[in-house]
């Protein structure tokens, strides 16, 4: 039967036309010259009449089975056409605003350790590393803390099971460095320590400390003072004003507390000092010749200051934080401020 071979041929060129097409443009044409009102296939389905009877329902169906094939071959090029269209234009439209990436930036702490080194580093004194899984020796012991005193209590640590602990106290430093090498000596070390502490609004299982030390011939006291004195005031503002209390630490003899006036209400007393006017910022004192034993520095030569502060307490006064929680939470609303 021609009409079939004829058929044939056409469904062999409409593919092949359909198939060069090379954007939804051409393929429209291609579709509206077989499928169109005025279509090939079209015109053969409105022409049946002239097809002798009998073959008219094989016809009819081969020309209808040739348009859903031919539909559905334009459908499918159309769609790729449209995903390679819309991906072009994701790729290259220039005119779309940029996408702005959100740049991180250091934690509060971070930026509080870095800027109290910093001002030690002024001073001339050098920032060491230090380990945080430590050995009773280094914790306790040469810092003149030996067991069952009563000031380990204060020290409350956290074992691991090969004998080793998570430092409680930066002071761990002093006797890494005075071990190591001969004074003079003039350094800062910060970090985490850890204690079992219940966490509250003041106390976390982690927190960061600041150690400081200087050891030579002839230092004293007032060398504390000056250096402690100089950070106050290049921190907290230049009228802050400082108060040694007398107090006692195992590793420094004499000891003391140190404040500073409150530098949010200049002394007055307010809620951040609770009303005392001043603040507690670190503990101080005269490296305890004991100490110089365990380390083999010569006492009868050598003496040193040493002191220590906690990061969070100066980080939540500085930024009027009252809960040092917020520091450890990891909530990027509160972090985000800094
Ligand atoms: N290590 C002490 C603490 O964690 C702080 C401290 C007090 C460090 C006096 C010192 C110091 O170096 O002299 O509470």
């Amino acid at each position: 039967m021609k009409l079939l071979e004829r058929l044939k041929e056409i469904e062999k060129t409409a593919f092949l036309e359909a198939d060069k097409a090379i954007d939804l443009k051409e393929l429209e044409e291609v579709k509206i010259k077989y499928l169109g009102r005025k279509g090939i296939l079209t015109t053969m389905i409105k022409n049946i009449k002239g097809v002798p009877k009998k073959d008219r329902p094989i016809v009819g169906r081969s020309i209808n089975e040739l348009k859903t094939k031919f539909l559905s071959l334009i459908k499918e090029k159309e769609q790729g056409f449209r995903e390679k269209e819309q991906i072009q234009f994701e790729i290259c439209d220039i005119t779309l605003p940029g996408i702005k990436r959100e740049i991180g930036h250091a934690h509060p702490l971070i930026t509080t350790m870095e800027e109290i080194i910093e001002i030690f580093k002024e001073m001339g004194f050098r920032h060491v590393d230090s380990p945080e899984i430590e050995t009773e020796f280094y914790n306790f012991e040469a810092l003149n803390i030996p067991k069952n005193h009563p000031s380990r209590e204060t020290f409350h640590t956290f074992y691991l099971d090969n004998g080793m602990l998570l430092r409680s106290q930066t002071s761990t430093a002093q006797i890494r460095i005075m071990e190591k090498y001969q004074p003079p000596l003039q350094i800062v070390h910060a970090g985490k320590v850890y204690r079992p502490d219940a966490v509250d609004a003041s106390h976390s299982f982690m927190f960061y400390q600041l150690e400081g030390f200087m050891v030579d011939r002839g230092i004293v006291f007032s060398d504390l003072k000056g250096v402690l004195e100089r950070f106050a005031k290049r921190y907290f503002g230049e009228d802050v004003k400082m108060r040694f209390r007398p107090h006692f630490f195992p590793f420094t003899e004499p000891s003391a507390e140190v404040d500073i006036s409150c530098f949010l209400c200049r002394g007055k007393g307010c809620r951040v000092c609770s009303f005392k006017g001043w603040l507690e910022i670190l503990g101080a004192g005269m490296i305890n010749p004991r100490v110089f034993e365990f380390v083999k520095i010569d006492p009868n030569i050598y003496t040193g200051f040493a002191f220590g502060m906690g990061i969070d307490r100066i980080s939540m006064l500085k930024y009027g934080i009252e809960d040092i929680r917020l520091f450890y939470e990891n909530d990027v609303r509160f972090l985000r401020q800094f």
